[in-house]
Order: C-alpha cells, then sequence, then structure tokens
C-alpha cells in the first residue's frame, strides 16, 4: 500500500519530468522513501526531509536521494534553498503544518503539491489551520492536490508490475521496521508519531497472539 501510494502520488499528480526538482517529506518512510527513488528513476534530482542525522545519512546512502534536510536540527528554509538551487518543482508532502508552510515558499512556476498526508497534524487537540503561504500557489501559478491510493484501486496492478520491476533491478529498495506481538500494539502506534522506526512499521502478530 505505501508503495502504490508513492507511484500515483508522484507519478498522476506530482507528473515529474526529467531534470526536475523533487521535494519529500518523510523521507525515510515508507511512502517517502519510495517517492524519491521513484524521483530519481525519472531523472529528478530527490530532496528528502527527515528527523535526525542518521535517518538523513539512511536516506541518502542507502536510498540514493541528492540530499536529505534534517528537520530537527536545520533550519528547512535555508536549507531547502541551498540543496534546491533551481527551487522545488515538486513537493511531496506527508507531514503538512510548518514545513508544508515552508515549502510552499520555494515552489517554481507551475509546480505541484501533492498532500499525501499530514502527519504532524493528526493529534492537535486544537483546529488544525492552513497553509499561511498558499498564495505562492496564485503567484507560481502552482497546484496543490490531494489524493486518496484507495481511488487508484483499478490500477494497483500496473503499479505492482513497475515497483516490482524496480525492485528486482536494485532500483527501489524498502525496508521494514518489526515489531512483536499485539500486546505491543500501543508503543508501536506510536512510533508512528516519535519517528522511532525506519521504512514500513509493521506488528507482527504471532499465532500465539491469535
Ligand atoms: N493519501 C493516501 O492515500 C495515503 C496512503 C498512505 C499513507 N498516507 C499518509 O502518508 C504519510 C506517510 O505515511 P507512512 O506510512 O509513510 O508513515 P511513515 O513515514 O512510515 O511514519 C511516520 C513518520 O512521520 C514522521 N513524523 C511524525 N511526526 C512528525 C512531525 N510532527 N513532523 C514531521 N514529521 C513527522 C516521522 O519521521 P521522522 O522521524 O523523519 O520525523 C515518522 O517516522 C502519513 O501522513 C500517512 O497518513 C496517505
Amino acid at each position: 500500500m505505501p508503495g502504490f501510494t508513492a507511484y500515483f502520488g508522484l507519478l498522476d499528480i506530482g507528473q515529474p519530468k526529467e531534470g526536475e526538482t523533487v521535494l519529500i517529506s518523510g523521507a525515510a518512510g515508507a511512502v517517502g522513501s519510495v517517492v524519491g527513488q521513484i524521483a530519481k528513476i525519472k531523472g529528478c534530482r530527490a530532496i528528502g526531509i527527515a528527523g535526525g542525522p542518521e535517518k538523513c545519512k539512511y536516506v541518502v546512502e542507502e536510498l540514493g536521494f541528492d540530499a536529505c534536510i534534517d528537520y530537527k536540527n536545520e533550519n528547512v528554509k535555508k536549507s531547502i534553498r541551498a540543496n534546491c538551487p533551481n527551487g522545488v518543482d515538486i513537493y511531496f508532502d506527508n507531514v503538512g503544518g510548518e514545513i508544508l508552510d515552508i515549502a510552499l515558499t520555494q515552489i517554481n512556476r507551475g509546480a505541484r503539491i501533492a498532500i499525501c498526508g499530514a502527519i504532524s497534524q493528526y493529534n492537535n487537540k486544537t483546529a488544525i489551520t492552513g497553509p499561511a503561504n498558499y498564495l505562492s500557489l496564485l503567484v507560481n501559478a502552482a497546484r496543490m492536490e490531494g489524493f486518496v491510493v484507495f481511488h487508484f484501486a483499478k490500477r494497483y496492478a500496473e503499479a505492482a508490475q513497475h515497483l516490482s520491476t524496480w525492485m528486482a533491478q536494485g532500483k527501489i529498495k524498502s525496508r521494514e521496521h518489526i515489531e512483536k506481538g499485539m500486546e505491543n500494539f500501543y508503543p508501536t502506534f506510536q512510533k508512528l508519531f516519535s519517528g522511532e522506526k525506519k521504512g514500513k512499521l509493521v506488528l507482527q502478530i504471532a499465532e500465539d497472539d491469535l
């Protein structure tokens, strides 16, 4: 499912062209890690945003992104400017909130923003406020579009064929972080928000637990 989300979100919503710059938040996660690797396959420059030096190292050295911005330790705006000298053509947003707002200030004319998720907002106790910098869409004649992977269900076979071919060719790598036991559901679920994982978070339920 995360691979399909990356596939349709980047290719259908983002519509990447060779040589363009793709910025991806949640870059070390299940969806974001695949988005950046497909962007590279399509001849784009892939710049990730992830939390912490270890994740950023993984995104660049193991997944092959061109660079990764550590949003917990860097000035995100300055780092986007430094790593995207030609601006951002596609922003694939997994986190929403402040990072989306900053990304909006760095987009190019005709940019596409794929709204995949907004994990920074899911546990808000107050109302979610929209991005303050949305007028950047106007001046850049840009587009921000949400999508739901399930709406592409009729095309899953197409995505599976491409993704499996790229995996067999070693062009896409995926990693699973596996925790075990139904009794660990709650602390495992919390890792989605604390970020203490790389790749797809999986809770394995052994037969004993059923
Ligand atoms: N549109 C769709 O059809 C569709 C389908 C599947 C998933 N999604 C969405 O896509 C997004 C990514 O899903 P996923 O399964 O790949 O999750 P994930 O990236 O594997 O896990 C969540 C990651 O989000 C980051 N994060 C958590 N809180 C954050 C915050 N406050 N600010 C910035 N980053 C934060 C953490 O990474 P760091 O350690 O790097 O901070 C964490 O590891 C989610 O928003 C999910 O809801 C959408």
